[in-house]
């Protein structure tokens, strides 16, 4: 890289700079407007940008939910999440799919609701399929592909995602079914 090349990325970076507060707010405005939008909505929820939630009008969000960006949530089959949820980055929520028996898939449309418990950590990258309930206190390893319900207090892992281990009473975690 040439010294002038250089003083030009510098010379972008401080005029950047200077814009980076108004992205804030712009994302604090747009995850304003998408709590707005849902069926219901907790106190303290946090959901970072960008996040996407289709069909928020059946979606439900419990108290302190903190979501960090990349949430992709598909919502036309209903889903609800409990409170104190944690959602990692790049998490996807389907209660929407295709049917892959259905001669065109695009004219195949499949919903089944979703239902997250209460103090639920899904970690990056989990995926979690439609008709998928997961208990309280359960833990969604990184990366996991749940299309099967989870147990309370089950901490799940891989492709498909099984049982790894349960949150002993002692381990702390609290759940409420
Ligand atoms: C699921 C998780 C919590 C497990 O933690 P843990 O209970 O301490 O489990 P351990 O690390 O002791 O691993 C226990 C077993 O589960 C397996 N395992 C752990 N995480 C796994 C995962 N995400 N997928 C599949 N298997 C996993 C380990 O390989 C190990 O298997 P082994 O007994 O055959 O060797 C953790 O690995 C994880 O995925 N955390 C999510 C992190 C994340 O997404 N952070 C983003 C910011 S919140």
């Amino acid at each position: 890289m040439n010294h002038n090349m250089a003083r030009f990325l510098v010379l972008l970076a401080r005029r950047f700079h200077r814009v980076f507060p108004m992205l804030g707010w712009i994302n604090a405005f747009r995850s304003g407007l998408l709590r707005s939008e849902l069926k219901s909505c907790g106190v303290s929820v946090d959901i970072m940008m960008p996040s996407v939630i289709e069909n928020p009008q059946l979606v439900i969000l419990g108290d302190r939910v903190r979501i960090a960006p990349f949430l992709h949530v598909w919502g036309g089959g209903g889903v609800e999440i409990g409170s104190n949820v944690l959602i990692a980055s790049h998490v996807v929520i389907t209660s929407e799919s295709h049917d892959p028996k259905s001669p065109l898939f695009i004219d195949s449309h499949v919903k089944a609701p979703v239902k997250i418990g209460d103090n639920v950590w899904i970690g990056a990258h989990a995926i979690i399929l439609p008709g998928v309930t997961v208990g309280s206190g359960a833990v969604i390893g990184a990366g996991a592909l749940v299309r099967e319900d989870v147990p309370p207090r089950a901490v799940v892992g891989g492709v498909p995602a099984k049982v790894i281990r349960f949150i002993k009473p002692d381990e702390g975690g609290i759940s409420n079914s």
